[in-house]
């Protein structure tokens, strides 16, 4: 085997006994750093095949989304940074001592990166995306993460259903950059013997003796059975609560926004105003249609419609202005939201990020759900979009999301695969552009949130913790490209669409 990465040959010297070093970046972390009051290491463990990446991947994609800066480290990636050509499932034999050697080596390097990551990077979790079948490399684990005070929660994925494990190769083995070339017989060849190498070494976790002090959840068979064992703390808890409520049979999120209202027309934000006259000509069709045999018959289709008409991003004293009446009445709040736009929160109103927390149910219910229809506001969709594309809070609130459109979002592998559906109806643009560039250093420390009770608070404004809003020099413009989009000729996919279309107008 070649070795190409250099960095293995200076970890030849690593000593496991060196002493933790500081949190050189404590003022780094995030605003949730509430929630995990020392950095976790998320540690998989699993034979080949059992969807520890797509665990890894989907995990990571929430807890970012919820506002805890994590990052997946898949070793499998840094095996072949070091090893570039993959002959054969020979590598992962126990008795090659060699690469036994270099897998080892790997580990340490990628749990050096954790590190970097934990402590310099700002991150909150990392996700160490490995088979980790042997006590010998989770005791490696549990030392450098006493060493550096990490906690650890383990997530032990257990499959024995021979289709399941199956499929999962044909998926996202067949395409993995171990196999270019090769057939999917090979490959399904070469990975069954890959796991068979694992499986003389592999010591699962023991719940009732040897394991029973760690922290853990063990997901039998894609989720028909969980054992967990003493979760520490909140965010332990809010793992297994999503890797609960997560499935992988086969479905679609449609996203799609109101029909045009007046306030659209008039460039007004929030508020709750009349359709506009295209969507009353909408509307009065629906009705018609509403009680057509088609449409009744296409909309059973979906499992679930959901209107989420309470879920509006509330902009409190600038509720039904136009853009152009906040700017010249409240030039500050203006730009203050230009500066950062999904942190800024309106006087006595919301930001994106308290939409985010307050759709946190909403997502959930998405994933337990099969095919869903959620009709919604524009900020609403952005953050649902967000989540369902992995896309920063930086860019969330410019996703584009335009009225009388549908978004079809079918999750595939470790992905999601969309298509955009145009209804064919006009509507204004309702989409404002990120700026190209805002005055600079606009600092506001505090702002209030209205509470649901009578009490009114001061709540410090989040980014005051350690995450300054984003200064001056706005990156260029960024637009939404869905390059995978395309449109369906299916005809009763045409059907169920017409369904959305016409339903979607009854609501603003
Ligand atoms: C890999 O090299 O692909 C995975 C290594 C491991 O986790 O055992």
């Amino acid at each position: 085997v070649k070795i190409v990465n250099l960095r293995l040959k200076v970890m030849d010297n690593h000593n496991d006994s060196k002493k933790a070093e500081p949190r050189v970046n404590e003022k780094k972390c995030s605003w949730a750093s509430y929630m995990t009051n020392s950095p976790t290491v998320i540690v998989l463990i699993g034979l080949p095949a059992r969807g520890k990446t797509y665990i890894s991947k989907k995990l990571t994609r929430y807890l970012n989304w919820i506002g805890v800066p994590t990052k997946v480290f898949n070793l499998g990636v840094y095996r072949r940074e070091a090893v570039q050509s993959y002959k054969s499932f020979d590598f992962f034999r126990h008795d090659n001592e060699e690469a036994m050697k270099i897998r080892k080596q790997c580990a340490i390097v990628a749990l050096q990166d954790v590190k970097s990551y934990l402590n310099e990077e700002g991150g909150q979790i990392a996700v160490f995306d490995a088979t980790n079948t042997t006590r010998e490399r989770r005791n490696l684990i549990l030392s450098f993460a006493k060493e550096n005070a990490y906690k650890v929660f383990f997530v032990e994925s257990l499959c024995n259903d021979p289709e399941v494990i199956a499929a999962n190769i044909l998926d996202v083995k067949v395409s993995s950059p171990d196999y270019p070339e090769r057939g999917r017989e090979s490959v399904m060849e070469d990975f069954l013997k890959r796991i068979e190498c694992y499986k003389v070494t592999y010591q699962p976790l023991d719940p009732d003796d040897h394991d029973k002090d760690l922290s853990f959840i063990q997901v039998i068979n894609v989720g028909q059975r969980f054992l967990v064992n003493h979760v520490q703390d909140y965010i332990q808890s809010k793992i297994v609560y999503y890797l609960m409520n997560i499935h992988v049979q086969k479905h679609s999120i449609y996203l799609c926004r109101h029909g045009e209202s007046q306030h659209n027309v008039q460039g007004c934000i929030g508020g709750d105003s009349e359709l506009s006259s295209r969507g009353k000509e909408k509307k009065t069709k629906s009705h018609y249609c509403k009680t057509s045999e088609l449409t009744e018959k296409h909309l059973c289709c979906l499992c679930i419609v959901i209107f989420l008409c309470v879920f509006v991003l509330y902009q409190g004293i600038c509720e039904e202005m136009t853009y152009e009446k906040i700017k010249e009445t409240h030039p500050d709040e203006y730009f203050l939201r230009d500066q950062d736009k999904y942190h800024y929160r309106y006087p006595g109103g919301e930001s994106y990020q308290d939409l985010v927390q307050r759709l946190e149910p909403v997502i959930m219910e998405l994933e337990r759900q099969g095919n869903v229809l959620v009709i919604c506001h524009q900020a609403v969709m952005r953050c649902l979009l967000a989540y369902f594309l992995d896309k920063s809070a930086d860019d969330l609130p410019y996703l584009k999301c335009p009225l009388h459109v549908v978004l079809k979002l079918t999750p595939v592998a470790y992905g999601c695969k969309v298509d955009i559906f145009d209804l064919k109806v006009e509507a204004v643009n309702t989409h404002r552009d990120r700026p190209l560039a805002v005055p600079p250093t606009l600092l506001r420390r505090n702002s209030f949130t209205p509470l649901s009770s009578q009490d009114q608070v001061k709540r410090p404004r989040l980014f005051s913790v350690g995450n300054p809003p984003r200064l001056a020099s706005v990156p260029a413009l960024s637009t939404t490209r869905f390059p995978e989009a395309e449109e369906s000729e299916d005809q009763s996919q045409a059907s169920l669409l017409k369904a959305i279309q016409l339903n979607s107008s009854l609501f603003v």
